[in-house]
């Protein structure tokens, strides 16, 4: 608790030292605006047509929108604010990192029989549900971070997102729990919770050695050390995770 505790504060001054760069802060804004992008990268996020009910079928039409929608929102922020737009990928965009520690494929093939498809989407919602569950923790601190900077127009984005991003968390596991029923899905969604804990590690690990990397020079030795010492804990724990 004191360890979990002593992180959320790391973090938390972490969002502060971004939001007072304000090139920083257009290179985390760039981190979110990848995840937003990244179903379109692939071919097996929010597979609709496979949905047994039409309500899940809108609903996960609805999600991909928000999530195109998001990714313009973070656009446009970065750009309002006098920086070009960096693009990301591989280990520097949070889904492929959580997929690449899933053992579980969910790609819904046509040929497969009704429960196996039930069973894959039951995946892929479980592993969306676990995404926005972190990138909801993560936008919270950034919202509070942008409001104690005075980054009002960053703020109003962060705070539109968050509220669809909380929705998502919502009806995903719900959704997963209507497919498969509840004590299987508690195994689905532990298995999705395992793959978002360790890719969480990682991804911050690399993010925060990044942010050392190019914008270190200008956070106080302090910050500069603790950091170092945050991502080395964070890689040593998500080697043993
Ligand atoms: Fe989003
Ligand atoms: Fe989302």
């Amino acid at each position: 608790m004191i360890v979990a505790r002593g992180v959320d504060a790391m973090k938390r001054a972490w969002h502060r030292d971004l939001v007072d760069d304000p090139e920083a802060h257009a290179w985390v804004l760039s981190l979110y605006r990848a995840g937003e992008l990244y179903p379109d990268t692939v071919d097996d996020y929010f597979p609709a047509r496979h949905a047994p009910w039409p309500w899940l079928a809108e609903a996960l039409t609805r999600h991909h929108d928000d999530e195109r929608r998001h990714g313009a929102m973070f656009a446009r922020a970065i750009t309002r604010a006098g920086f070009a737009i960096e693009a990301h990928a591989g280990d520097d965009v949070f889904n492929h990192v959580i997929r690449a520690c899933t053992p579980a494929p969910w790609r819904i093939d046509d040929g497969d029989a009704g429960d196996v498809r039930r069973a894959k989407l039951a995946h892929f919602l479980a592993h969306a549900h676990h995404l926005e569950r972190r990138v909801s923790r993560s936008l919270e601190m950034h919202f509070d971070a942008c409001e104690q900077g005075g980054a009002t127009v960053a703020a109003k984005v962060v705070e539109t997102v968050l509220r669809d991003e909380v929705r998502h968390v919502g009806y995903t596991l719900d959704a997963a729990r209507e497919l498969v029923g509840d004590v299987r899905a508690e195994g689905i969604v532990a298995l999705h919770a395992r793959a978002e804990a360790r890719a969480d590690l990682l991804f911050s690990a690399r993010q925060v050695r990044r942010f050392l990397a190019r914008f270190g020079s200008r956070a106080t030795p302090s910050r500069r050390a603790r950091y170092t010492l945050c991502a080395a804990l964070q890689s040593i724990a998500a080697s043993v995770a």
